[in-house]
């Protein structure tokens, strides 16, 4: 690399669709967000309580073309001052990557310029990266709809999962709660909003599995939950949903923040990043700061628009793999199961 290159400002276009938002946006130098946009399909997925993957990739393509040319407008950037396209190769919904893949494999071929494709996960890790420097090694606690792991960044771009749910991931199971408790899809803002309500919150177990184990189990807590709420509904008495919402939310939260501190010390990490849809729930967020500051254990969480999927995390990621000049073939394949340590 020349010096030249390396002064030079480096405009990302990334791409996500990994499951149900389209997103673009243009990121300089990793971090400096030109445009960031994301058109989410929730309101069509809520009639059927979940994603349904056909009709996800179906919405992909519908806007996917529009949001591009908006990205470029908001931005005031040409295609000719692009440095490299990034995408979403996975995990994800197969039909629904695919669709990023195809815009990103086409505007690389049309530029000439790299193709990057990067680890839906990553992504979340580095939307950190946006607003905060990154201090190695640093510990990731990631919450999203269909993850929950702890996973140790010995350094830049070097992942290892130290810990992984079981069964359920946390947005996943705040979802289910959701669902039970008659709140629309996707649950987790709503249960966050209830459970701020709670005046009694109830007491559910915990899941705290072997003592040295940095694994999660939802599913338990879970059953927990719909058990209570069926047995006050044969006794004919009620629950305060607002109250069923914070003790479910409240057991959650308890655990996370465990384990993610004794992983902190354990490894030795500098710093604890919040990372996940999930990373946008309020009782999580204070709890975190809270333990965190007792601890002093510096936390760093993103903004509330760069936790949820979204393209500008996926350009920060990118910039990590820029920086080493490792980019892809444009036969790189979508891989539904991606694994983060071969991101
Ligand atoms: O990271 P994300 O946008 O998509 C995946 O990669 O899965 O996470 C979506 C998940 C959903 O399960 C949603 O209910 C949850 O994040 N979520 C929340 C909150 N906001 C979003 N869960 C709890 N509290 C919230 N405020
Ligand atoms: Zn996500």
């Amino acid at each position: 690399m020349s010096q030249h290159d390396v002064q030079k400002a480096v405009n990302i276009l990334a791409i996500e669709t990994s499951c149900d938002e389209t997103s673009v946006a243009i990121v300089r130098n990793g971090r400096e967000v030109l445009v960031n946009l994301v058109s989410s399909q929730i309101e069509t997925h809520r009639q059927y309580g979940g994603v349904v993957p056909e009709v996800a990739s179906r919405k992909h393509v519908e806007v996917i073309s529009e949001i591009l040319a908006e990205a470029f407008a908001q931005a005031g950037v040409r295609l000719s001052e692009l440095d490299a396209i990034a995408v979403t190769h996975g995990p994800g919904l197969s039909g629904s990557l695919l669709i990023g893949m195809v815009a990103a494999k086409t505007l690389a071929m049309v530029t000439g310029k790299p193709l990057i494709g990067v680890h839906h996960i990553a992504g979340h890790i580095y939307a950190n990266q946006i607003e905060h420097e990154i201090v190695y090694p640093a510990l990731a606690l990631v919450v999203s709809g269909g993850h929950t792991e702890l996973v140790l960044l010995a350094e830049e771009g070097r992942f290892q999962r130290i810990g992984q749910t079981r069964d359920d991931a946390a947005g996943e199971a705040f979802d289910k709660i959701a669902r039970a408790l008659g709140l629309p899809y996707p649950g987790g803002p709503h249960i966050d909003r209830l459970a701020q309500q709670a005046t009694a919150p109830i007491r559910f177990p915990r899941a705290w599995l072997e003592p040295d184990s940095y694994d999660f189990s939802f599913s338990g807590l879970k059953s927990a939950v719909l058990a209570a709420i069926n047995q006050a509904k044969m006794k004919q008495q009620t629950l305060a949903d607002a109250d069923v919402a914070g003790g479910f939310q409240e057991s959650v939260v308890e655990v996370l923040v465990e384990k993610a501190v004794r992983a902190v010390r354990q490894y030795g990490a500098r710093q604890l990043l919040l990372a996940g849809g999930v990373a946008a729930n309020h009782g999580l967020r204070s709890a975190l700061k809270a333990r965190c500051e007792q601890e002093r254990i510096p936390l760093l969480i993103p903004s509330f628009a760069y936790c949820t999927d979204n393209a500008a995390m996926i350009a920060a990621a990118a910039f990590v793999k820029w920086k080493k000049q490792q980019f892809h073939p444009l036969d790189l394949k979508a891989e539904a199961l991606l694994s983060l340590e071969a991101w």
